[in-house]
């Protein structure tokens, strides 16, 4: 697990991937090769979730690390114009599902406290849901191409900001204007302005504000293909 940030918050992180290590709360526990609480900087006001740990990720314990992974840094490198160890990624479900199947809703209760207790400890103002499970699970809705490029409120003021899962982005591959791809380096973008916006102090409300108007310009301008 690569940590980076505030030491105390790292140790508290630390604690709950030990936790996780030996969790037979669910039968995903039984076909792990190794758990993958999530990495990078504790201190990121900006997280992203995504759904669970493919067999990459499986292998190696660290949250997307494989072809969507790959993409994800590409991504947020380009768009965002940040690192992968600025920001801090983990995923709804601790534990690989086989065959890489969407987690049943019982795996997901199980791998609930974990994940409440990252967001304790690391309190992000905005938490970025990668794909639709993330997506269902902070805000009940369904469908990503509706939810993309809004904000929804959850509990404390953490903004909820969807986008599609890389793994989509891979088998849409087109970025021509309007396709998902198009829109999902729209939103790093947005993610990239977000993240500097919050470093430097601002008000999560005030920085939502702003940037629903520059999304709104950028679809309307098709400026997304920086
Ligand atoms: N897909 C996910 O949702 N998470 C990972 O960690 C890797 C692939």
């Amino acid at each position: 697990m690569f940590l980076y940030g505030n030491e105390e918050k790292q140790k508290n992180i630390e604690m709950i991937a030990k936790r996780i290590e030996v969790c037979e709360k669910c039968p995903l526990n039984l076909t792990r090769t190794n758990t993958v609480p999530g990495s990078g900087n504790v201190d990121s006001p900006i997280m992203f979730v995504g759904e669970g740990p493919g067999a990459d990720e499986d292998a190696l314990g660290e949250p997307f690390v494989g072809r969507a992974g790959q993409l994800l840094e590409k991504m947020l490198k380009e768009y965002a114009k940040l690192e992968r160890k600025d920001v801090f990624i983990t995923n709804i479900v601790k534990c690989r599902p086989p065959q890489n199947r969407v987690p049943t809703q019982e795996e997901v209760k199980s791998c609930q406290s974990y994940l409440d207790g990252q967001i304790i400890v690391i309190k992000p103002k905005i938490i970025v849901t990668l794909g639709n499970t993330p997506l269902y699970y902070f805000t009940g809705e369904s469908k990503i191409t509706q939810s993309r490029g809004r904000f929804f409120n959850w509990y404390g003021d953490i903004k909820i900001f969807p986008t599609f899962h890389p793994s989509y982005l891979l088998r849409n591959q087109s970025s021509t204007k309007g396709s998902p791809k198009w829109y999902a380096y729209l939103d790093m973008r947005i993610i990239g302005i977000m993240y500097r916006a919050l470093k430097q102090g601002k008000d999560v409300e005030e920085v939502t504000k702003t940037v629903e108007e520059k999304i709104k310009s950028l679809e309307n301008a098709g400026g997304s293909q920086t």
